[in-house]
């Protein structure tokens, strides 16, 4: 019997799924309901720097799509819900899911997984297993977003 190709058939079947990294930064083990309760670094997130990453085209950029209104930055986007008083609204635990990996509970959301590097695609070689923010980067927007109230 020909052993090669059961091998080869293996080993082409195995490029797409193996290749692929199943280690998720947030385990669905984290989520409870729809919040992440526990925070993702031991350091506190820092407000200011998150207001930073906020407006910032270089780190989260969230103003393309997102208004908070007192802020300064020009051309602010609405594809996504105004975050002004969103401190109100959503809990650390609530705002620290959507910013991780919102998608993780709300499969198809275009509001994106920031804390992620499972199950994406067309995503450049350079960035394949870093998260488009760290941990402490999520923690400062958590910490920036629940400040924001009336
Ligand atoms: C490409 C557009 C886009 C970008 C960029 C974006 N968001 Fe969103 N965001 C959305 C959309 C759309 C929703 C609504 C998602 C839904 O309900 O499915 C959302 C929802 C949210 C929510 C929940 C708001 C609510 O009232 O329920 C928070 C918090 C949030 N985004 C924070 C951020 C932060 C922080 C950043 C930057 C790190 C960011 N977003 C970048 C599109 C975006």
């Amino acid at each position: 019997m020909n052993w090669a190709i059961p091998a080869i058939a293996l080993v082409t079947l195995c490029l797409p799924a193996c290749n692929r990294s199943d280690a998720q930064l947030v385990a669905s083990d984290q989520i409870v309901g729809d919040t992440i309760p526990q925070p993702l670094t031991t350091l506190l997130g820092r407000p200011e720097i998150g207001q930073t990453l906020f407006n910032a085209r270089e780190a989260g950029h969230c103003v393309l799509c997102h208004q908070v209104v007192d802020s300064d930055t020009p051309f602010q986007g609405n594809l996504g819900p105004d975050l002004t008083f969103v401190g109100d609204r959503l809990s650390a635990g609530e705002l620290r899911l959507r910013i991780a990996d919102y998608d993780q509970f709300k499969p198809g959301t275009v509001m994106p997984s920031y804390y992620r590097t499972h199950d994406l695609y067309q995503v450049g070689e350079a960035f394949q297993n870093a998260p488009i923010l760290t941990a402490q980067e999520v923690e400062d927007l958590v910490a920036y977003l629940a400040g924001l109230k009336e």
